[in-house]
């Protein structure tokens, strides 16, 4: 040991720990749906959802910071600042989960936040600003259809009307998902932000993706969040005996729901729409038996784009195609929308500050857009907002157990958080809103 140091000085760790970051990461694994099959499942406004955002609670309070849910069931803790009076810097992310999902999306971002809160409070380290680790409820739209609820509701997006509109595959709207948990969906639009108590936030991820692992860089910066229209379509045939009926009296509503699945991929591979993504995540066929022929059949549809106009676009042209398709199969087809966000663009600012904090620290990064949704496309509309990515493993699968991140790419990227935090700790309240 150095001769300048006594001998039982503990010295505080600036960076993170591997260790605990597995912890973490190990804990929230085990807030799972029983028997739901492989991966994790923990839905948005669910029992499940509000044991992890407990135990992010408990672990925050025990290191001192005052934790309080807000009215739409986001968790918030907070440490205050040195100057009274300056607005907050804040990090955080999300905790529900998809069907069969990963450990690692929202979690990362989650893990990271109380990484950062454990750094500073055990480091002592000094802050003008408060800083609040946020964690936002029901961020996947694999429930209800819609994402971000919880960082919605914050932004002023979604209000307490809203929440009878969307219901899940058990016909549960948000408003009775929320008060079966205990929140009062009418008196969600107390958890609104105002912009003047804040001053900016980042959120951390996984990319989702394969371009950090195939250029081999730690760090993403995101410039830019996909937008995602989402859509109900509905197809309306003639269940009838599939021995009885002869081929060409059929009016079958999966055949003519498999035939606009194609034509979706076909208009996302065009020339025209080239960087759309179009899926059809799920298809409800009604009577499904395997001896009657399909009546009627529900898809659920997800086109995102970084380009609002191509986005809204592609859902104009994908409606025309599915009801021209409908009319050529004497098939009925409705459609609905069910949520529809558009591309953000994040405020330079924010992103530069990452960028050089990253850059002092010696790491690697690149500036690269989002094809995933995330709380902080909402919450930007009321707090400049960043984000970082950490690689994604497996070719950058997500939505599925097999999603993969390496505990020291999580470490890397606490502490690209933590700078980033703390540079715009001292620089912030005077950036100029870009
Ligand atoms: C969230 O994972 C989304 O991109 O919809
Ligand atoms: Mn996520
Ligand atoms: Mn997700």
């Amino acid at each position: 040991m150095s001769g300048a140091e006594p001998e039982n000085t503990v010295v505080a760790s600036a960076s993170s720990s591997a260790q605990l970051v597995d912890e973490l990461i190990t804990a929230f694994a085990e807030f799972s749906e029983p028997d739901s099959g492989p991966g994790v499942t923990r839905p948005g406004y669910s029992v499940l959802e509000r044991k992890a955002h407990d135990h992010f609670t408990e672990r925050m309070t025990q290191l001192g910071l005052t934790v309080h849910a807000d009215a739409a069931g986001n968790s918030i803790a907070e440490l205050p600042g040195n100057e009274p009076g300056l607005p907050a810097i804040g990090t955080g992310s999300h905790l529900d989960s998809v069907p069969q999902g990963g450990h690692y999306d929202g979690i990362a971002g989650v893990v990271a936040a109380m990484e950062v809160a454990r750094l500073i409070v055990e480091n002592k380290t000094l802050h003008r600003h408060p800083l609040r680790f946020v964690v936002f409820a029901a961020e996947e739209g694999a429930r209800f259809g819609q994402a971000c609820t919880g960082s919605r509701i914050i932004a002023g997006l979604t209000a307490a009307d809203d929440l009878n509109d969307l219901v899940d595959g058990r016909g549960v709207t948000v408003a009775s998902a929320m008060q079966e948990i205990g929140i009062d969906p009418l008196r969600v639009g107390d958890a609104k932000w105002r912009s003047k108590d804040w001053c900016a936030f980042i959120e951390l991820h996984i990319e989702q993706g394969s371009v950090l692992m195939d250029v081999q860089l730690p760090i993403g910066v995101v410039d830019l969040i996909s937008g995602s229209t989402r859509l109900k379509i509905t197809t309306h045939g003639r269940a009838s005996h599939t021995g009885g009926t002869p081929m060409h009296l059929r009016a079958d509503a999966l055949t003519a729901a498999a035939q606009i699945v194609l034509a979706a991929e076909a208009l996302a591979n065009d020339d025209e729409h080239r960087g759309t993504r179009i899926t059809v995540g799920r298809l409800d066929v009604h009577p499904a038996s395997i001896t009657t022929i399909p009546g009627d059949c529900e898809m659920y549809v997800d086109i995102r784009d970084v380009d609002s106009d191509r986005q809204r676009d592609a859902a104009t042209a994908f409606i025309a195609t599915a009801y021209q398709i409908g009319h050529d199969r004497a098939v009925e087809v409705g459609s609905e929308i069910l949520a529809d966000a558009s591309p953000v663009v994040l405020p330079v600012f924010v992103r530069n500050t990452i960028v050089g904090a990253v850059a002092e620290m010696g790491l690697g990064y690149r500036v690269m857009p989002s094809g995933a949704s995330h709380d902080a496309q909402m919450i930007n509309h009321v707090v400049p907002t960043g984000m970082i990515f950490v690689p994604s493993q497996n070719h950058g699968v997500s939505h599925s157990p097999h999603e993969l991140t390496l505990t020291p790419d999580i470490v890397r990227g606490v502490d690209a958080l933590h700078a980033s935090m703390l540079a715009l700790d001292s620089s912030a309240s005077h950036a100029a809103h870009d």
